[in-house]
């Protein structure tokens, strides 16, 4: 696992940016076949995304050939709801770029039948050659996408039941009323993640430097799956200070020389 350390959000999310370009723009240079992006929501990844656009606009990249997959969804929460993640997702990144619409792939929470849905989707993703690079975030209890703890590694797309944490913690996007939340998401397996070339996770702040110490100082572990990253071959972790707070100095200077000795 490779680990990044900035000292603020706008910084690793600026490297973060760059990074995916390089990635888009390397593999538009060798191939005409699409380049296919995980993306999630939540606070995190938003300067990332304007970064991207920014990126965009300058003429750096272009999203035209780049095929995307959204981690994950709430059940029975209208695709229009200003809280979807199909609303988070146009909102955010994908109204502001040259994406054709036909490239963006997002679970539908509302589908008839979910498993299908669900099984679909991992269909969908292998159709498309398989994911080049997933994008992440992590939640404060260690979960990537709605792998909440106790999901296990090896899971596929389905349907997740969000623990009590994770309902308080995304309330706040429900003004603060809890009742309002789903209780219920589709999401992306841990192995669906780690079955993608490349992870590049993002985390930042002091509320998850108790899971990011976790995920890489501490054991492989289903409660905190975002740890599944330890198996992953080709894994980044960006941090600002406040996520690496937790890290020993001493593995933080390693990364730093580590990250230094391969620019
Ligand atoms: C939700 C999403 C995750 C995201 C997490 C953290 O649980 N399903 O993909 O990583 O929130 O959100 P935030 O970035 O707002 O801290």
């Amino acid at each position: 696992m490779k680990v990044i350390i900035r000292q603020t959000k706008a910084e690793a999310s600026v490297w973060a940016a760059r990074y995916i370009a390089s990635k888009i723009n390397e593999k538009a240079a060798q191939t005409d076949k699409p380049f296919v992006l995980g993306l999630p929501t939540g606070s995190t990844p938003i300067d990332t995304y304007q970064e991207l656009i920014r990126m965009n606009k300058a003429g750096e990249v272009s999203f035209k050939n780049v095929i995307t997959f959204n981690m994950d969804e709430y059940v029975g929460i209208a695709e229009d709801h200003p809280e979807s993640y199909h609303s988070f997702m146009y909102n955010n990144l994908f109204n502001h770029i040259d994406i054709p619409r036909e490239n963006i792939h997002i679970l539908n929470g509302n589908a008839a039948d979910l498993k299908k849905e669900c099984a679909d989707y991992e269909k969908a993703i292998l159709a498309a050659g398989g994911i080049d690079l997933f994008l992440g975030g992590v939640g404060e209890d260690g979960h990537i996408a709605f792998n909440e703890p106790f999901s296990s590694l090896k899971s596929r797309t389905r349907v997740v039941t969000l623990t009590q944490d994770t309902i308080e913690v995304n309330s706040r996007f429900f003004g603060g009323d809890t009742s309002l939340v789903p209780k219920q998401a589709m999401s992306v397996g841990v192995g669906t993640v780690c079955d993608s070339k490349e992870v590049l996770i993002l985390s930042f702040s002091e509320k998850k430097a108790r899971a990011t110490q976790a995920a890489i100082e501490g054991p492989m572990t289903h409660v905190i799956t975002l740890s599944a990253l330890q198996m992953h071959e080709n894994g980044i972790v960006v941090l600002d200070e406040g996520a690496a707070s937790l890290l020993s100095e001493e593995n933080k200077a390693y990364f730093k020389a580590v990250e230094e000795a391969e620019a």
